[in-house]
């Protein structure tokens, strides 16, 4: 390896969940930056275009596909035409995701299911439908999303069916890494701290979660979106050649104290 062009991308082919909008669209960008073709996943079609035509405007090479993660059905249908249409794919960044505040004695039977269905099982999905074909094709890297959720309790929100969810993510990385160990498939996860997206936009807003939030943050500030986007490249490229199973935290200190 050399180490000047470790991560270089270009030929390669990444497909990111949840790439229309924060750590996704930021790792899409880092990712076709260092040279990958892109195939830009979201449910939302008007953020999933709109997405695309800044990358494009960027000089990134995007395609895009309108999934939700929790169809299986969608999620094979759309592996089996980007596999047809790009005839290879390295990297799966599974970055689609959810979170709900909320008390375990009030939240409603459906607000539980959506973020376990779209937390867990479309990341699940994602890697079956995904991995499956990496497999055949003799190698791959699965950037799975986790959060330092997945190990410690935030506070002073009450979230814990994002706890839950993410803790599952953490173990299910651990599990497809083992099962596909030999096969040339790394699945690895990154456990971020708080970071500045449209998911924590309105709870920033609130400064008594936000002034604790810093508080308990050591480096006393959340992160950006290319903080995150940039330890996805190292994940997806040679670099990382010897990672799998690992769950990467990325959070200022937090985890740390
Ligand atoms: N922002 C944070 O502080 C933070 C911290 C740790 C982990 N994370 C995780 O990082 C990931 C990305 O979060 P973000 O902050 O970029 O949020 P975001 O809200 O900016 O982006 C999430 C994207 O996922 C898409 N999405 C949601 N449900 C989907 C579905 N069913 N099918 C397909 N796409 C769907 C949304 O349309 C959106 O484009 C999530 O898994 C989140 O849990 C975020």
């Amino acid at each position: 390896m050399r180490y000047s062009t470790a991560f270089d991308l270009s030929g390669q082919v990444a497909v990111v969940t949840g790439g229309a909008s924060g750590i996704g669209l930021e790792s899409a960008r880092a990712l076709g930056q260092c040279g990958a073709a892109i195939e830009l996943v979201d449910f939302n079609p008007a953020t999933l275009a709109a997405a695309a035509d800044t990358l494009r405007q960027e000089g990134v090479n995007v395609a895009t596909s309108v999934v939700d993660v929790t169809d299986p059905k969608q999620v094979n249908a759309a592996a089996e035409q980007i596999f047809k249409r790009a005839g290879r794919v390295d990297t799966l960044l599974n970055s689609a995701g959810i979170a709900q505040l909320h008390t375990a004695v009030d939240i409603s039977d459906e607000d539980w299911r959506r973020v376990m269905d779209v937390n867990v099982n479309g990341t699940f999905w994602c890697c079956r439908a995904f991995g499956a074909r990496m497999i055949e094709a003799g190698g791959g890297s699965i950037v799975n999303m986790g959060s330092m959720s997945g190990t410690i309790i935030n506070r002073p929100q009450f979230a814990s069916s994002y706890m839950a969810s993410k803790g599952a993510i953490h173990q299910l990385t651990k599990a497809l890494a083992v099962e596909w160990a030999q096969s040339g498939v790394r699945v690895n996860a990154l456990a971020p701290g708080y970071v500045a997206t449209e998911m924590t936009l309105a709870m920033r807003a609130r400064p008594e979660l936000f002034n604790t939030w810093l508080d308990m943050t050591p480096m006393g500030r959340l992160a950006e979106p290319q903080e995150i986007a940039s330890l996805v490249v190292f994940l997806a490229s040679a670099a990382s050649s010897y990672m799998t199973g690992s769950i990467v935290a990325v959070d200022g200190g937090y985890t740390s104290i």
